[in-house]
């Protein structure tokens, strides 16, 4: 599968990891459609991939959302006239413990809410499953060579403090087996699956953090400093290439070890 001249679409694509994956195949000569709920970034995203004399449309959408979802995948087809490759990197975090104890007492004294728990399940699970379906189905009945690429995170180890984006996460990571054992089943042949699991990525949620703090994190990566969102996308380059890349969830973490153990 070629790069140059194949439709890029990118959930989270105003920020991150997802406009780094928008440019990276912007240059490499994909058409790129940048879906997110930022139309700030959206524009500035999409205005920088013309300047660099690109294509790119851009749309703004919740992919929590059915009918967003089937909005941003028909405007793209409509635009560029097929779909090939589909990259759900919106994702959310809202960290915290499932129970937390007062000092005092030793009882339960706050609890994690649905506050919490539905919006992360809802973005980064509900809306990768919905980006992915309804992606298929255009590349099903497009009869276009597809890749499908869900963004899950190396924390679906199971992260103390994130319950809710791990098992989000964790469910990410599967999907490409069980779409591609379902794609097997019925005779689909033209599309691939294959996750990638980004580690600690010099994205600005990360980079802006306590120096501390990400000192602390890095010293369980082998590589020593931050992923560069641009390595995740080189990553997914290489699966569009690679057609024996497929059903599988591929880790880039720069060696992330956890050698004190991942509970700390
Ligand atoms: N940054 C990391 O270290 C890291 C590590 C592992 C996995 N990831 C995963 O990579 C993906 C991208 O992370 P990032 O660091 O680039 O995050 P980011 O916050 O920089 O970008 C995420 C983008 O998604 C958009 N978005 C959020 N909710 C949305 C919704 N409901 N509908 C449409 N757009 C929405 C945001 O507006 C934002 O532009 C996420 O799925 C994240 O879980 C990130």
């Amino acid at each position: 599968m070629k790069i140059k001249d194949s439709v890029v679409l990118v959930t989270g694509g105003g920020n991150g990891i997802g406009e780094a994956v928008i440019k990276y195949f912007a240059k490499a000569g994909a058409k790129v459609a940048v879906v997110d709920m930022a139309q700030k970034n959206i524009d500035r995203v999409v205005s920088e991939v013309k300047a660099m004399g690109g294509e790119a449309i851009g749309i703004q959408a919740n992919v929590t959302s059915e009918a967003d979802t089937a909005k941003f995948i028909k405007a793209t087809v409509q635009a560029f006239g097929k779909l090939n490759i589909v990259v759900a990197s919106a994702g959310i975090i809202r960290d915290g413990t499932m129970l937390q104890l007062d000092k005092e007492t030793g009882k339960v004294s706050r609890k994690m809410g649905l506050d919490k728990w539905q919006p992360v399940i809802d973005t980064n699970l509900t809306g990768t499953f919905l980006t992915i379906r309804d992606a298929a189905e255009a590349m099903v009945n497009g009869g276009w060579e597809g890749l499908l690429v869900p963004v899950s995170s190396v924390n679906k180890v199971g992260q103390v403090g994130q319950l809710n984006y791990s098992s989000a996460k964790v469910a990410d990571a599967l999907l490409p087996k069980i779409v591609i054992g379902e794609f097997l089943l019925r005779g689909i042949k033209n599309i691939r699956c294959v996750g990638v699991a980004p580690g600690y990525t010099a994205t600005p949620m990360l980079t802006g953090m306590n120096q501390e703090a990400l000192k602390a994190i890095l010293a369980d990566v082998h590589l020593g400093r931050l992923i560069a969102p641009e390595e995740i996308a080189a990553l997914i380059a290489h699966c569009v290439e690679n057609e024996a890349l497929n059903a599988t969830t591929l880790e880039v973490t720069g060696g992330l070890c956890y050698p004190g153990g991942i509970a700390k």
